[in-house]
């Protein structure tokens, strides 16, 4: 993997680099024993002779119907998908037959169940408890697509471990997370649970956000086991439309959507979740080959795979099931470890009666949850601690954090001078302000989708920390809000437009726009949104506009017509605090895009690494590829984002200028730099990024590829050469015999602010 030099890593980088480095030099063998030794700590796990000789022990004992139970999953509680049956779910626990619960919580509720379990049933197998933690537990952080565009993989393993801390108290040893399904499509909700369109950041942050709930130890109280989904291929959903079908080639797969999985399994992640969507014609969750044949065969994974809520009932709609026990079925036997919610797996018995299923494929299931289960501790400490909750909770060091990652995660999209020729960001003291839009005092929005605990009087609204700066300075008016099209606030916010020397106008979309089933088929403003700011900019008022949505959106007029433009996404609890503070530039934006924004609907799917074609665009001629009406380029593309100073590149500098493939093949590198200095007046933060291209190679390969990026710190006036190596995890990919190789070729670096940026370096790989 491409590694950079410049910097001194922290403490949680050093020790992602040292497991990272062992990684690299071990080859993970499938058996445990043989494995022991040379098993880094994050997987020591998978590898456990003693953990092997427990799960057989037991397994030896259970019956039938114990082993059934012990691969199904119910919900209890809160509801994430289509109801199920009704479940008694204490007698289940009491005569063994239930392995994991979903949604049930507080320490006090988990404990009374698994009491059932571990003091009523015959083999006292505690249950597993889970739920969708996906950006904090009650201390809600930014979105995870808002904190993939922090670009700083540590600062989302700390809120991991945040969320881990407190979710653990209320009794979770299991979360649904991280969502690592690449996405290139915007309209589709859950790109807002990602890290967005790449496949090379969806790996860096698959990683940090395993290694940040797992830790180093797995048993550990404060410990959570990490569950990577959907695989797969979810992400690529036709039209965007949720749960739809996708249909890529072999080798976008392996290029795009596998690549953050087996980063995820690297970094040591103890569970998956298999998809939703049919993939090639296969639904994944009765996908043998992907997950049996990649997962288990190609990667070696020893964890255990969930299905989604009820993906297994759905192989019934989906065509390729004509009833329950054929799906239940068809799952486990593609490799399906745990039935989530369809109810499926207890009725399996049958099947095994009439001899349609062997025994040793369930037995194979449930050594899989079991080995989990021992690996956490499970046994030992079945129960929580009562009285770990509340005061787990929001404490002053995770509101901090919280509003570390929300000022981290806002992207400046455009700052523009305006006449005086100054910026309008950051604010100047002085004046009157006045802050339009229902969205800059609703709580519950700023907590986005799947905000688990999250609670809505914990959050601190950006009218409220700004009525707390500016006192009577600030003039608030509601004006417009993303639901509905009413324009009758729109006089009050006129009228307080016309009072004030400067207008923020907070828009967007509410919280329930995206996330599961909230695909859109328009990605503008929604409502009379823009209408409003048209109007409002129309008073030739200076305006800065504050963006709170979850995906990408277009705003074509907006970006032409707005001088400041920042993107806020859904920032959590600390909303209000992080973004007074970025405002007024006490806190300097460095966030940078991790989905292209594109300026039409019509544009999308929208990725910066796309084909060139055999007609790029622009041409000399109107025959290229591209649209009669618009531009075929984003209009905020993947890797932008401005700071309130002014970062310079050098041009790239190859310091290895000579190198063959075969070198590379076998261990070698090539190592690039260029210097980049802070030319403006305030000291800030830079992501530093490495794109390449190859060409003259056996399949078309991207116009551009990111390989590396590194976060640097400049004080004004400073300036920093940066380092990065390639070597063959970055040059080598899915060939025309689909083979993963490093072929001759003339490539192309470019070290550079964004993925349009930079003054690239050619040089030939023979
Ligand atoms: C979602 C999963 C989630 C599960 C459990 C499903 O509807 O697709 O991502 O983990 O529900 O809540």
């Amino acid at each position: 993997m491409a590694q950079t030099t410049a910097l001194t890593p922290s403490p949680t980088a050093r020790r992602h680099l040292a497991t990272l480095s062992l990684l690299l030099t071990t080859v993970m063998s499938h058996s445990p024993a043989s494995a022991a030794d040379s098993t880094p700590p994050a997987l020591a796990w998978t590898a456990s002779p003693a953990i092997e000789e427990k799960v057989s022990a037991l397994l030896a004992q259970m019956t039938l119907e114990e082993k059934l139970g012990q691969i199904t999953q119910f919900a209890s509680g809160i509801v994430t998908g289509p109801t199920g049956e009704k479940i008694d779910e204490r007698e289940l626990a009491a005569t063994g037959r239930l392995g994991s619960v979903l949604n049930l919580t507080g320490a006090d509720k988990v404990n009374a169940l698994q009491r059932e379990a571990v003091e009523k049933s015959r083999l006292k197998i505690p249950i597993l408890f889970a739920m969708d933690i996906i950006h904090g537990y009650r201390t809600t952080y930014p979105v995870p697509l808002a904190l993939a565009a922090s670009w700083d993989a540590d600062l989302a393993a700390d809120c991991a471990h945040m969320a881990a801390v407190e979710g653990s108290a209320a009794g979770i040893r299991w979360t649904f997370s991280p969502m690592v399904d690449v996405a290139r499509d915007a309209r589709w909700g859950r790109i807002t649970e990602g890290s967005g369109e790449d496949p090379y950041l969806g790996e860096v942050f698959a990683r940090a956000w395993v290694r940040g709930y797992q830790g180093d130890d797995l048993t550990s109280p404060t410990s959570m086991l990490a569950c990577a989904k959907h695989f797969v291929g979810y992400g690529g959903a036709e039209g965007g439309r949720d749960y739809n079908t996708v249909d890529v080639s072999e080798r976008v797969l392996r290029d795009i959507y596998l690549p953050p999985f087996k980063a995820a399994l690297d970094e040591g992640v103890g569970t998956m979740m298999s998809a939703f969507n049919s993939l090639q014609g296969v639904p994944a969750s009765a996908d043998r080959r992907t997950l049996t044949g990649i997962l288990r065969g190609e990667w070696g994974f020893r964890g255990f795979v969930v299905s989604d809520w009820n993906s297994i009932g759905e192989l019934i709609a989906h065509g390729v099931a004509l009833n329950g026990l054929q799906a239940g079925f068809k799952a486990l036997d593609a490799g399906v470890d745990m039935d989530m919610q369809a109810n499926l797996y207890p009725r399996l018995g049958e099947l095994v009666k009439n001899g349609t299923l062997k025994t040793e494929v369930i037995d194979e299931a449930v050594r899989r949850v079991l080995r989990v289960k021992f690996a956490i501790g499970l046994f030992e400490r079945p129960y929580t601690d009562e009285a770990l909750a509340p005061a787990a909770y929001l404490t002053p060091e995770h509101l901090a954090l919280a509003r570390r990652a929300a000022e981290d995660s806002f992207v400046l999209l455009k700052n523009e001078p305006v006449a005086g020729g100054a910026s309008l960001l950051p604010l100047k003291e002085g004046g009157t302000v006045a802050l339009i839009g229902a969205l800059a005092d609703r709580k519950d929005d700023m907590l986005g989708a799947w905000s688990s605990h999250g609670q809505q009087h914990d959050v601190v609204t950006l009218h409220e920390a700004l009525a707390e700066r500016l006192h009577d300075k600030l003039i608030y008016a509601r004006g417009v809000s993303p639901n509905g099209d009413s324009a009758e606030d729109f006089p009050d916010a006129m009228n307080a437009a016309a009072r004030a020397d400067l207008v923020i106008v907070a828009l967007g979309e509410s919280r329930d726009m995206s996330g599961e089933a909230s695909s859109r088929s328009r990605i503008d403003l929604p409502g009379r949104q823009l209408e409003l700011l048209k109007k409002i900019v129309e008073t030739g008022k200076p305006v800065v506009l504050v963006l709170f949505n979850g995906r990408p959106l277009s705003i074509p007029w907006e970006a032409a017509h707005v001088p400041a433009i920042l993107e806020a996404w859904y920032p959590g609890v600390q909303a209000g605090p992080a973004l007074v503070r970025t405002l007024f530039g006490e806190a300097n934006p460095s966030g940078k895009l991790t989905a292209s924004f594109p300026r039409s609907l019509g544009q999308i799917p929208l990725y910066y690494n796309y084909f060139n074609t055999g007609r790029p665009a622009p041409g000399a001629d109107r025959y290229v590829t591209g649209y009669i009406d618009d531009e075929h380029t984003p209009l905020f593309p993947f890797g932008w984002g401005l700071s309130y100073t002014k970062f310079e590149y050098s041009p790239t500098h190859l310091i290895t200028t000579k190198a063959t493939a075969d070198e590379i093949n076998a261990g070698g590198s090539i190592e690039v730099e260029a210097t980049v200095k802070n030319a403006g007046p305030v000291a800030g933060r830079e992501t530093v990024q490495i794109y390449i291209r190859e060409r003259g190679t056996s399949v078309v390969r991207p116009v551009r590829e990111l390989k590396a990026f590194q976060k640097i710190s400049l004080k004004s006036g400073e300036a920093q050469t940066i380092k990065f190596k390639l070597s063959k995890k970055d040059l080598s990919f899915w060939n025309i015999d689909l083979q993963e190789k490093v072929e001759p070729c003339e490539l192309t670096i470019w070290i550079a602010p964004h993925s349009q940026g930079g003054e690239p370096a050619k040089m030939l790989i023979e």
